[in-house]
């Protein structure tokens, strides 16, 4: 990889057709980010040739898997050096002889400020370019919202800008954006254009900046609205339409001006810092300190076609895997086969995936109620019943009937996986694999290991996890493992709250409001209360917390399952949600017959309680090593259960606070409700 010290940015002579082509070539691995040194070598490549009479026309290339991926976030954080971007950006446009873009992989933020800047673009038509600055909390820096606006209009440059999605370069055909696309030999293709260039003596630079925004018929107020609707809480999409809205009448100058100042000022903000935690988290949390190739895995045995099993073979088909479903009845394997087709359809119908991509995916499913069947899987995976006994059972007929070297995996929620693996003839062959439910959209896999799991099928799964797009993160073996043990200490403080006095709609509003996807009381209704009371009743009762889950076990005893009998904590009339005083009413009573206090709650206070009991748990998780880091723990919120990613994650939140915020906060929680629940912060734990 290339270092800081070494020159990342070097310029050559085309020689192939005259010399009167000047090549700037940046290699600077993994992915041609700009940092300070090749935004140096940048400016000097280009004085270097702009002073060479012998050159004519200029082109700016990457070498590696992609043309420039964006400023380099490992900077931000730090002091600004020079040459700063917008001035680099500049420099490339104001220069006097023609510079050429030549675009591939994905050119991403300040990298395709830079490709705006040049005065031609030739591009991949695979390519993507994107401006995903609002990724990170950001808007473009560099001039990125006013050049993309004068090219392709305000209506497509404020629908990129405020999505951050990468688009194909194809689909700007007649826009404008590229002068050139071409399916391959993007290097021959972007020299032939040089050199026509020259040959039609077109040497007059023609630049962006210089042209006017065309917002003629753009309708901002209905843009503005529709640009709020979609941020959810996110302050970079607003700052973003403000900044092209107000600069669409002015100069290029006074434009990026305006944008810098507002791009400095979000770069300084809290969501800035936590939506870069959470890019920075999940690049860490794909990374093994163990040293073990990952097996090939091609061919997948999945069994159990319920609802968990048929959302995982539908993610592995669309991830191009074979898969082997096995059920224990002619019917049942129907019913699977049938599921998994429904959810092929589902994609179809909004648009994810065309019928030929799902006709594909699924001539490579196979079913089977025959285990013999599952001899040449690479791969086994189980998605039955929740019952320890079944799973041993089901993991010694495996045993029996599948390749020595295959991998063994337990979707498993909360079972401990070390006991099964305690009975079986291979045990460091199995792994837990947890997905989250519908498993064929859900991000998040907790890749389990348990105290026998090899290293290579650690390395493995993780493997398998990134095939499948999914965001993977190694956890160890404990009651819930990482995600679902914080959930329950999440949902036990929720359900305390609720006898101490703060209601149903409160707690879900107060948690909303601060950025959680759902409530998690609408939650439970949705999931169905019995689900998580069945599941708690076969773990002792923790004597020390008299109100433990209490709430939840008065639905259940009331007959109020959730969503499914149209009463829970909520009640539904044709599935539309509305208060139900009566469970107010069932709730006073549990509370006075446990002599719980009830009082008045803020909603400040309903989130603080929450997201404390969230970083209670995630630190005993550090203390006991079930997680590698403490920003695993966020990677697992963020993806599995609707934290907001601009708040970063709860040990993010925390680690904001500081040491001594957290310690002093515990510490008063715990003066109030005891040590078993409110731990003593250890320092040095964030
Ligand atoms: N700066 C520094 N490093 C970066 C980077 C960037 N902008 N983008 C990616 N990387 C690093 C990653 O951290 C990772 O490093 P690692 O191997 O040490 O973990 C490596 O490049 C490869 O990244 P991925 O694993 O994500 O590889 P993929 O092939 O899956 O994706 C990508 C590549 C599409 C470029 C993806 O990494 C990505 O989306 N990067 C972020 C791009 C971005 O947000 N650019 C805008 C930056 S803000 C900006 O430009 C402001 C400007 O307007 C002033």
């Amino acid at each position: 990889m290339t270092t800081e010290n070494q020159a990342v940015v070097t310029t050559k002579l085309a020689t192939k057709l005259s010399k009167q082509v000047g090549i700037i070539s940046i290699d600077y691995a993994p992915v041609n980010a700009l940092s300070q040194a090749v935004r140096a070598g940048l400016v000097n490549a280009l004085d270097a040739l702009e002073n060479n009479d012998d050159v004519k026309v200029i082109i700016i290339c990457c070498e590696g898997r992609t043309f420039i991926a964006g400023a380099d976030i490992k900077e931000f954080g730090k002091p600004p050096t020079t040459p700063f971007l917008p001035d680099v950006v500049n420099r490339i446009e104001a220069c006097t002889k023609p510079v050429i873009a030549s675009m591939f992989g994905t050119s991403l933020g300040g990298g395709f400020e830079v490709a705006l800047a040049c005065h031609y673009r030739v591009s991949l038509n695979q390519a993507k370019v994107g401006l995903p600055e609002v990724n990170l909390g950001l808007i473009p820096g560099a001039g990125g919202t006013q050049r993309l606006m004068r090219i392709v209009g305000p209506g497509q440059a404020l629908d990129m800008i405020t999505s951050g999605k990468h688009v194909i370069a194809s689909k700007f055909v007649d826009t404008g954006l590229f002068d050139l696309l071409v399916d391959s030999e993007l290097e021959k293709n972007t020299l032939t254009f040089a050199e026509s260039l020259i040959t039609n003596e077109k040497l007059t630079p023609i630049r962006v900046g210089e042209r006017e925004v065309d917002s003629t018929g753009f309708d901002w107020a209905q843009a503005k609205v529709s640009v709020a609707k979609k941020a959810r809480g996110k302050q970079a999409p607003l700052v973003a339409f403000d900044v092209l809205e107000k600069t669409q009448k002015l100069s290029i100058k006074d434009g990026m001006a305006y944008e810098r100042e507002q791009f400095l000022i979000l770069r300084d903000s809290e969501q800035s810092a936590a939506l870069r935690h959470a890019f920075s988290a999940e690049k860490q949390a794909a990374k093994l300190s163990i040293d073990a190739q990952p097996a090939k895995v091609e061919f997948v045995g999945i069994i159990g076609g319920g609802n968990m099993g048929s959302g995982i073979a539908t993610a592995f088909l669309s991830s191009g895997f074979k898969v082997q479903l096995i059920e224990q009845t002619s019917d049942a394997l129907a019913a699977g086969l049938e599921r998994i087709q429904n959810n092929f359809i589902g994609n179809v119908k909004r648009g994810r995936m065309s019928q030929q991509q799902v006709d594909g995916y699924l001539a490579n499913l196979i079913g089977d109620v025959d285990y013999q069947t599952l001899a040449e899987c690479d791969l086994i995976l189980e998605a039955v019943f929740e019952d320890i006994e079944v799973k041993k059972e089901l993991f010694n007929k495996v045993e029996q009937v599948c390749k020595a070297n295959a991998v063994l995996a337990t979707n498993t929620s909360y079972l401990d996986i070390n006991d099964i693996a305690n009975t079986m003839k291979r045990p460091e062959q199995l792994v837990g694999l947890h997905f989250f439910s519908p498993a064929n959209i859900m991000k998040l896999l907790e890749v389990v290991q348990a105290d026998k799991t090899s290293d290579a099928v650690i390395a493995t799964a993780m493997s398998i996890g990134k095939k499948l797009r999914k965001t993977s993160v190694l956890v160890g073996v404990c009651f819930g493992f990482a995600g679902n043990r914080m959930y329950t200490r999440y949902g036990r403080e929720v359900q305390q709250m609720l006898l101490e006095g703060a209601s149903v709609e409160q707690i879900d509003t107060a948690l909303t409001g601060w950025g959680m996807a759902m409530g998690p009381l609408a939650v439970q209704d949705l999931s169905g209360i019995d689900i998580g009371h069945n599941a708690r009743s076969a773990q002792p009762f923790p004597k020390h917390d008299k109100g433990y889950f209490r709430a939840a076990a008065t639905m259940v005893s009331a007959g109020r399952l959730g969503r499914k009998t149209s009463a829970g904590f909520y009640q539904y009339n044709e599935g539309k949600k509305k208060s139900a005083p009566e469970v107010e009413t069932l709730l006073r009573e549990k509370a006075s017959e446990l002599s719980i206090e009830q009082r008045e709650f803020s909603a400040e206070e309903i989130v603080h309680r929450a997201l404390f009991a969230l970083i209670a748990e995630g630190l005993a998780l550090l203390k006991a090593g079930i997680v590698q880091r403490v920003s695993d723990i966020d990677v697992i919120w963020l993806h599995g259960y609707g934290f907001p990613r601009y708040k970063g994650g709860p040990m993010f939140q925390a680690k904001q606070m500081g040491e001594q915020v957290v310690a002093e906060k515990l510490g008063e929680l715990r003066a109030e409700f005891g040590e078993e629940l409110w731990p003593e912060y250890i320092a040095g734990s964030l």
